[in-house]
């Protein structure tokens, strides 16, 4: 028999889009775990899966968390595992499509082990659709939950175990800061620290403002202390995270800007520190000065162009002009020359013209960009974009997609191949599983090297001097100067 569905709250993206103007709350209860649900969770076992972004490797971090102080362990394989979390993203068509097809082979999770629970959760359930079409097509989804209530994740699975119902709930409210939620890091290495939530910015073809809501800012004292426990523990990379960290603080009274976070947390000693996503549109002076200033800031940066067309970026909302972006990129250049930047691109918004994308082309030959990550656009239901009219076809669309990779790769092959035969300091994540002294990690640049070294190098900033350049890598050997 069909299991009861228990709708709790269903995502509604007109409420989603509301902005009161009002300040962040930030809630710091702790979290409840019943004593019920601890026993049934003895000896069970938990997968994650996590699709998209930083933000969803942050969530993860605090369902897995979560998981682990109710009592579950984790397991490698979803099939083996009691409890499954799916944690996905809505940003493009094709991450969502990936997700179903997951939920698909999850079927058989269900077959061996009927008690198993399949949950949920992310910026995809975050869509009135997508939740429809789990709820109809879909039974073998027990729990949806979304953005703003992973705290509830310990009530959602007790309810589920003793009711046997499916359970359905969504916010779109507009959200609070949830401080104390548990949060466990696998990688002991590099760290991601939330500094803000959701987004106000409401770019025409992007989804995130309704799936992760309002924008909210943390207190700086308690990612001060999240960064100070970090060091603490031996971390040698954090990468401050918000989808627009530049905004940082403006929802706060008397908040610092993000210019002062930034200084504060490069205070911390912390030997390599990142941020993103930067947008255009509110970089500071402060902040040039910060990154010019301190060391351990990375000469890196991703900010996202989306289009070098100035009627695409205004259709797009993006509010700056492709000569502003440009003169931004120069003062950045100015300030700290050795600063590798990477960008967003999108290609084929509605009504792009050939004009337009030529302008795109204009600004990537101008930039010189050492990485880009580039789309295709994607309607998404809900945003402004996906009812504008669109009279470009798919075929345009890919042909200008090569073109834009084909004018983008001679530049990262250039930027690659001017480190060699130069000695670059690089943060040593891991070794190749076949040949453990076949290392690899990340320059202060952000650029990925495979090199001959030490495994005893893991986890420390090594000398690495470079032989050999590829288009999105390096290769190297580790030296002792
Ligand atoms: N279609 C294609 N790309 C998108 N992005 C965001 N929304 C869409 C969409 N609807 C891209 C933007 C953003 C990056 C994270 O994803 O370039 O910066
Ligand atoms: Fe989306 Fe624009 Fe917000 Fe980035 S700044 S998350 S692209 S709406």
């Amino acid at each position: 028999m069909a299991k009861k569905v228990d709708i709790k709250s269903e995502p509604n993206l007109a409420d989603a889009a509301k902005r009161k103007r009002e300040e962040t709350r930030i809630l710091t209860d702790d979290l409840e775990i019943p004593s019920e649900l601890r026993i049934i969770a003895s000896g069970k076992k938990f997968f994650i899966r996590t699709y998209g972004c930083q933000a969803n490797v942050l969530d993860s971090q605090n369902i897995e968390g979560i998981l682990l102080e109710i009592g579950y362990s984790p397991v490698d394989n979803p099939l083996q595992a009691d409890v499954v979390i799916l944690n996905t993203c809505a940003i493009r068509e094709n991450a969502e499509e990936k997700v179903f097809g997951e939920i698909g082979s999850l079927k058989r999770l269900k077959g061996e082990n009927k008690d198993a629970l399949i949950c949920i959760c992310g910026c995809m359930v975050q869509q009135p659709h997508i939740v429809n079409t789990i709820k109809t097509k879909y039974p073998q989804v027990d729990i949806i939950f979304g953005t703003h209530n992973i705290h509830h994740l310990p009530s959602l699975l007790n309810e589920a175990y003793s009711k046997k119902n499916r359970i359905i709930e969504v916010y779109s409210k507009e959200g609070e800061v949830i401080e104390n939620i548990p949060c466990f890091r696998r990688d002991k290495i590099k760290a991601f620290v939330n500094i803000m939530y959701g987004c106000d910015k409401f770019c025409t073809y992007c989804i995130v403002p309704y799936t992760r809501g309002k924008q909210r800012s943390r207190e700086m004292d308690a990612i001060l202390k999240e960064c100070q426990d970090l060091v603490k523990q031996g971390y040698q990379e954090i990468t401050l995270v918000g989808q627009n960290v530049n905004a940082y603080g403006k929802d706060l009274k008397d908040a610092p800007t993000f210019a002062t976070l930034l200084s504060k947390v490069a205070e911390t000693g912390i030997p390599r520190l990142r941020f993103t996503t930067s947008h255009p549109w509110d970089f500071t002076e402060e902040m040039f000065e910060a990154i010019a200033k301190y060391p351990n800031i990375m000469p890196f940066l991703h900010l996202p162009l989306q289009s070098g067309s100035n009627d695409v970026l205004r259709r797009m909302g993006r509010r700056y002009t492709a000569e502003e972006y440009c003169h931004l990129v120069d003062r950045l250049r100015a300030i700290v020359p050795s600063i590798s930047l990477s960008t967003d691109i999108i290609v084929g918004f509605p009504n792009e013209t050939e004009e337009d994308f030529q302008r795109t082309l204009d600004v990537v030959k101008y930039c010189h960009y050492d990485s880009a990550f580039t789309f295709i656009y994607s309607p998404r239901v809900g945003t402004p974009g996906a009812k504008m009219e669109d009279k470009v076809s798919m075929e345009t669309k890919h042909e200008r997609f090569s073109r834009l990779i084909a004018t983008l790769e001679p530049d990262f092959e250039a930027k690659a191949e001017a480190y060699v035969g130069k000695i670059v300091p690089v943060l040593v994540e891991g070794s190749s599983k076949k040949d453990e002294t076949i290392l690899s990690g990340y320059t202060d640049t952000n650029k990925l090297v495979n090199f001959k070294g030490n495994v005893s190098s893991i986890g420390k900033i090594v000398n690495v001097k470079i032989l050999e350049s590829h288009t999105y890598s390096l290769i190297g050997e580790e030296v002792n100067e």
